[in-house]
């Protein structure tokens, strides 16, 4: 699996420091809120648990899943629902937790449907971020890290479902998928 890895991109200890302080922020800045978690399956529940760990007020979860990718590289700009949420969402402060915000076509799609749901508001964390790539009209309110144009595995990201268990992200090396 490390063979395949061009090279470590974010390190274990540098993720971890930065979610503590994006946990922080939320923390404070949803104090006396109804916040609740909407984690992006399946590539966001590695990052999502981190975060919702450490959030020190109180806070739901819930889960959805859409499909943007086979098993490529690139969108293929179709996006649907494979599982929707428990709950509805109506009068809550909801926060969208996403793995990568890529070419924003995901989030875009996803956050216009779950809007029309009623949420007292809506916000994007996500831990990676490619603005290079972006062709959807979409911003994330928090981001970890602003990352350049190339494949990134790990820390819950996959290709063809593998090295989500990577603890760190990496490049993938383009033999792999090329
Ligand atoms: P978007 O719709 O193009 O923003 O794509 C979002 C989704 O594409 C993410 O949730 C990931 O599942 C996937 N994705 C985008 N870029 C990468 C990458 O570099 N590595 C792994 N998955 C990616
Ligand atoms: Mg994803």
């Amino acid at each position: 699996m490390i063979n395949d890895i061009e090279r470590v991109l974010i390190s274990e200890e540098t993720l971890n420091h930065k979610v503590a302080e994006l946990a922080k922020q939320i923390s404070a800045d949803y104090e006396g809120r109804d916040l609740l978690f909407i984690t992006v399956l399946k590539g966001s529940f590695v990052f999502a648990s981190d975060l919702f760990r450490r959030i020190t007020i109180p806070a739901k979860v819930d889960f959805i899943s859409v499909s943007s990718y086979g098993s490529s590289t690139k969108t293929s700009g179709v996006v649907k629902i494979i599982k929707d949420l428990d709950k509805p969402i109506e009068g809550l402060d909801v926060i969208i937790v996403e793995d990568i915000l890529d070419s924003g076509v995901t989030l875009n799609y996803l956050s216009q449907i779950l809007k029309q749901r009623g949420p007292r508001s809506l916000k994007i964390c996500t831990i990676l971020n490619k603005p290079d790539r972006r062709i959807a009209p979409i911003t994330a309110d928090y981001v970890g890290f602003d990352i350049p144009d190339e494949f990134v595995v790990g820390y819950g990201l996959d290709y063809d479902e593998k090295y989500r268990n990577l603890p760190f992200v990496g490049v993938l090396k383009r033999s792999v998928y090329e």
